[in-house]
């Protein structure tokens, strides 16, 4: 099988192996499609602090399972799943507490532990999801990117009333927009980004106002409108403090970013409006949510994909998504 490969920091390789057996407890997945996503990008260039080399990468992709180990249900070969990337201890106290999301032990898939970007992929039979007939394989391959929506709105808890606004229109920013608007039924959206073509992007996905915060301090723009909820989907360490002077009193804020660099805010600025302030990684179980969604038709996959290139074609896949924001959002790897 094929699968791709990085070496070490910079080298990526279409790496040709023998199919893995699944060992006890796991399932073997023949993936069909895998999504791009900038970690994915980072962990080739060395800037992913999670990373371990050599690594397959992947961590967004759909297949049918062709084969299982001891212990595991054989009806299931021939199921199609999406895999949760999220591998966990089961015992520590955030896996006590319903987060194995953040596992004193976690392991991604793709990440700390071999991906999907690869013909075959054996994972711990319950990170196979199943998925119904009604959602199509290549739509399937972005379930993981709304999890991470799914997640953060869990904490954030919109209502109808509310005035969203979501810094950045890439596409964690465009899976939140769709699960506000499509899901939680919020009547009012605000996208910000510096790309104009983003912004075009983030009305197809249904936001009802943009805004452009290359030349223009996004608090001119906003004109005294007090967002009551914000998620941080660009993820700049400035923005922090930007949410914090713009957002209404009681607002909840959302974020996503893993910067290491140092954000600067008073205490008043959160306390006076007593704002509050939530964190959210991955994902805690969400994919059954997700799958039921897209199966009700909630959500709409297809307005997030522009690009579908085969396997063999990793490499300049991976570089142009990385290297167009204007023209990419997500780009996905076909595996036949
Ligand atoms: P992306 O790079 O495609 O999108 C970011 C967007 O933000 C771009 O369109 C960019 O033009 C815009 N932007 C940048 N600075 C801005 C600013 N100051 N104001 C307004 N817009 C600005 O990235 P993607 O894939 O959407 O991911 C976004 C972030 O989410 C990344 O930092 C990533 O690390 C993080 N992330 C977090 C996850 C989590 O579980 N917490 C999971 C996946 C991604
Ligand atoms: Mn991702
Ligand atoms: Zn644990």
């Amino acid at each position: 099988m094929r699968s791709v490969k990085i070496n070490h920091p910079g080298e990526l390789q279409l790496f040709e192996s023998t199919r893995p057996e699944p060992h006890a407890g796991e399932v073997r997945v023949k993936v069909r499609f895998a999504s791009i996503c900038g970690s994915d990008v980072h962990i080739w260039h060395g800037h992913n602090p999670f990373a371990r080399y050599p690594r397959v990468i992947g961590h967004e992709f759909f297949g049918v399972i062709d084969a299982v180990g001891d212990g595991v249900d054989p009806t299931r070969v021939g199921q199609r799943v999406a895999v949760d990337p999220v591998v966990s201890c089961g015992h520590c106290y955030p896996c006590s507490v319903g987060r194995p999301n953040v596992c004193r032990e976690l392991q991604v898939i793709g990440v700390h532990r071999d991906g999907g970007f690869s013909e075959y992929a054996v994972v711990p039979a319950e990170n196979a999801c199943q998925v119904p007939d009604g959602i199509p394989d290549e739509h399937a391959s972005l379930i993981e990117p709304f999890t991470i929506a799914a997640n953060i709105t869990a904490f954030l808890q919109p209502q109808a009333g509310d005035v969203a606004l979501i810094y950045g229109a890439g596409p964690m920013g465009l899976t939140a927009v769709q699960v506000l608007k499509h899901v939680y039924g919020v009547h009012r959206v605000i996208v910000v980004d510096r790309l104009e073509e983003r912004l075009t992007l983030a009305l197809k996905n249904g936001a009802d106002e943009v805004i452009n915060n290359l030349d223009t301090p996004l608090s001119d723009s906003l004109a005294g409108t007090q967002p009551t909820l914000i998620i941080d989907a660009a993820c700049h360490p400035a923005i922090l403090a930007e949410a914090a002077a713009i957002a209404s009193p009681a607002a909840r804020i959302g974020l996503l970013g893993f910067s290491s660099e140092a954000c600067t805010l008073t205490q008043q600025s959160l306390t006076s409006k007593e704002i509050s302030l939530f964190t959210s990684r991955l994902n805690s179980r969400r994919f059954p949510q997700v799958i039921d969604w897209m199966a009700r038709g909630l959500l709409h996959p297809e307005q997030l994909i522009t690009h579908t290139f085969p396997l063999a074609e990793v490499e300049t896949a991976m570089t142009l998504f990385e290297k167009d924001p204007r023209t990419c959002c997500k780009v996905v790897l076909a595996m036949d």
